[in-house]
């Protein structure tokens, strides 16, 4: 907008410098003409500042001027092309509350095919405190897959990350509130983590993490598993007890039933069309939110139970990340530099069996958590000869 102004104050410069001249030679006619489109290039420069207040003027209060500046190019843009449906936003600082972004991110094509080369993306959905101390991982893991992946972070909105260009987690924040465990401020979080990657069209495939988190295999593993598996890997199973079924409101019927009921791991694997369907919802949403609080946890019981009842031939049940609740307590166990050797790695990898299209495998994790920071140097030692990168 701001260089379509200064255009048009230049091309008034041009426009009035010959006015000053022809005072002198009294030319009547002409001055009228040339006020005239004095008067037309105002009078249009007006409109389009009425126009400009109108419709950005609020948001340009609240946040600064570059991100008002993205937001405004489609206007111009999309008549002449779809580039602006197809093209991720190059800032992912937009203005949109949570309901503007919602809406917008359940916007679906019905035409099947795409009218251009559509690579199928992985986006990595990192929500996160602040920090992620175990980025030098994940930098190795993502080099070399460039246009592959997409990455967003969802922090506090209090923390400012100082990425250096050359990462792959540079400008990659998205706009952020607080998340709170086991209250729906936690799903709000994960739901905006969606809703910001749906807005890239090439976006596939949708993994929730954690700075705890790592990758178990090398990117090209994990992308074939997730494009040709048949299911979505979301942990969700029926359990009986109080920390199952216990958990259950019976106000939540009809909606939802208590066999309906599951509970799971918040930390999913889903691909397009669950991730809309999970920033769409507004049937089961109120439902957990006015009656799954403390002592209900609602991360591990929402989406869980939700997608059992909208699509459950869609999913897995199982989680593609590994957690071990061994050690007891409310917390899984958390990993430091003492327990990262390749003997744990290869008790993880071996120690388990899962159905994968309808079939037994043995590949049943992709990443792991927790890890604490000092694991990071053990891990780096690791990476090539245990997990391929
Ligand atoms: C979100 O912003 C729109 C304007 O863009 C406003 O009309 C709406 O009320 C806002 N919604 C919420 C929940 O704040
Ligand atoms: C719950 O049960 C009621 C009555 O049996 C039924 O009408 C409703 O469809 C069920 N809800 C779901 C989500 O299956
Ligand atoms: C997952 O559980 C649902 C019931 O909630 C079931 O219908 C579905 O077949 C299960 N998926 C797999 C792959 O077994
Ligand atoms: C890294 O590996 C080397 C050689 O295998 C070993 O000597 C060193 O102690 C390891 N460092 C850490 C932090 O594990």
């Amino acid at each position: 907008m701001t260089s379509r102004f200064a255009a048009m104050e230049e091309g008034k410069e041009k426009e009035a410098a010959p006015v000053r001249m022809s005072k002198s030679g009294a030319l009547p006619v002409r001055l009228l003409m040339v006020s005239l489109t004095f008067l037309l290039v105002g009078l249009g420069l007006c409109i389009a500042s009425m126009f400009a207040v109108k419709y950005f003027g609020i948001q340009n209060q609240i946040s600064v001027a570059p991100v008002a500046e993205s937001n405004i190019r489609p206007c111009f843009d999309e008549p002449s092309s779809v580039s602006s449906w197809v093209n991720p936003l190059s800032n992912l600082l937009h203005n949109m509350n949570d309901s503007d972004l919602f809406w917008r991110a359940s916007f679906v094509p019905r035409v099947k095919a795409y009218p251009f080369k559509r690579v199928p993306k992985i986006a990595f959905l990192f929500l996160t405190k602040g920090p992620l101390p175990l980025a030098p991982i994940w930098e190795r893991f993502f080099k070399g897959h460039e246009g592959m992946y997409s990455i967003y972070l969802h922090s506090h909105p209090a923390y400012v990350a100082d990425f250096p260009a050359s990462s792959v987690f540079h400008q990659r924040q998205i706009p952020s509130q607080v998340a709170e465990w086991g209250v729906m401020s936690m799903c709000d979080a994960e739901r905006r983590l969606l809703a910001n990657a749906l807005l890239d069209i090439s976006n596939e495939w949708f993994i929730l993490l954690s700075e705890a988190c790592i990758p178990l295999q090398k990117f090209t593993v994990i992308y074939l598993y997730l494009s040709r598996s048949r299911h979505s890997f979301m942990g969700a199973f029926d359990e009986p007890g109080p920390y199952g079924r216990g958990r259950y409101d019976w106000n939540m019927a009809p909606e939802v039933n208590i066999t309906d009921w599951r509970k799971g791991a918040q930390w999913f694997e889903v691909n397009r069309k669950l991730a809309v369907d999970m920033v769409a919802d507004d049937v089961y949403y109120p439902k957990f939110k006015e009656f799954c609080r403390p002592a209900c946890y609602v991360d591990e019981h929402y989406f869980q139970t939700m997608l059992s009842i909208q699509s459950p031939h869609l999913l897995a049940n199982r989680s593609l990340t590994y957690v071990d609740w061994s050690r007891g307590g409310a917390h899984p166990a958390t990993f430091g530099r003492g327990d990262v050797t390749e003997e744990f790695f290869r008790r993880i990898s071996e120690g388990s069996t899962c159905v994968y299209n309808d079939q037994p495998s043995s590949l049943c994790f992709l990443f792991a958590r927790k890890f604490a920071p000092s694991a990071l140097e053990p891990l780096l030692n690791l990476t090539s000869k245990v997990f391929g990168f």
